[in-house]
């Protein structure tokens, strides 16, 4: 089954100076379950897309077919409910709330549902994910007592805390070193096996992208895939 059904995507920014074209033509096909990495110089329209596939923002021109559901055309409300309930987003700036420990952190996903979806197996989930991650030692630790992996990794259990059926993650390990990238590229597909989640992995790390095995470079305004 696909996850993910691109076709002829277009991303045009319209500003008071300039047409800015970002994607023209973009094509994309992924598998459920497949991770998939994302490569491309800054400033090639990687974060648009990813702003795409998140329904965070509205193509210009094409369709996007998330499992199934033709997100691209979905209103506001649609799209937000969609985004929680079917998609994790993990970021470079891991946004953890200063004010809030590891677990809790994790658990404000389940916030934004329905108290019934949230009630039953929620802090088991969050627990669970938290042991994967390698922090079951640090549930009460604050964001500011954490390094820069660890912070990340509490940014991964909370993107699958609602047991998303698709990952997107922007530039994750881009602030930090060698050691803690390989950790989290290996903590990524251990995730993508063990929960089955599809995953796209926008990245500069050449290292990363070859970890994660099948990756596009985005030149432009479309994919090309690597092969190697
Ligand atoms: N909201 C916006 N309005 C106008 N231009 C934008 C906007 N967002 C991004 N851009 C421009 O689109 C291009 C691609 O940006 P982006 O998707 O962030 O690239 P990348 O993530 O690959 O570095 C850049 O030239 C950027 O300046
Ligand atoms: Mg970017």
């Amino acid at each position: 089954m696909a996850m993910i059904e691109v076709a002829g995507l277009a991303k045009v920014y319209e500003t008071p100076g300039e047409t800015v074209r970002v994607l023209e033509g973009l094509e994309l096909e992924v598998g459920a379950g497949e991770a998939v990495a994302i490569i491309g110089p800054s400033g090639s329209g990687k974060t648009t897309l990813l702003n795409l596939l998140g329904t965070l923002d509205r193509p210009s021109d094409g369709s996007i077919r998330i499992a199934g559901h033709d997100v691209a055309g979905y209103a506001a409300a649609a799209a937000s409910r969609f985004r929680n309930r079917s998609l994790g987003f993990v970021f470079q700036q891991h946004h953890l709330l200063p004010q809030l420990n590891v677990l809790e952190n994790v658990l404000v996903p389940r916030l934004a549902g329905t108290w019934e979806e949230a009630a039953a197996d929620t802090e088991r989930r969050a627990r669970d994910l938290l042991l994967k991650v390698g922090l079951a030692p640090r549930l009460e630790h604050l964001p500011w007592q954490l390094s820069g992996g660890e912070k990340l990794r509490v940014g991964v259990a909370r993107a699958l805390v609602n047991r998303p059926s698709l990952l997107l993650a922007d530039e994750p390990t881009g602030l930090l070193d060698p050691t803690a990238t390989e950790r989290v590229a290996d903590l990524l597909l251990q995730l993508n096996r063990e929960e089955g989640v599809t995953m796209i992995v926008v990245t500069h790390n050449t290292a990363l992208a070859r970890k994660i095995g099948r990756t596009f470079e985005l030149l432009h305004g479309k994919l090309k895939e690597v092969t190697r």
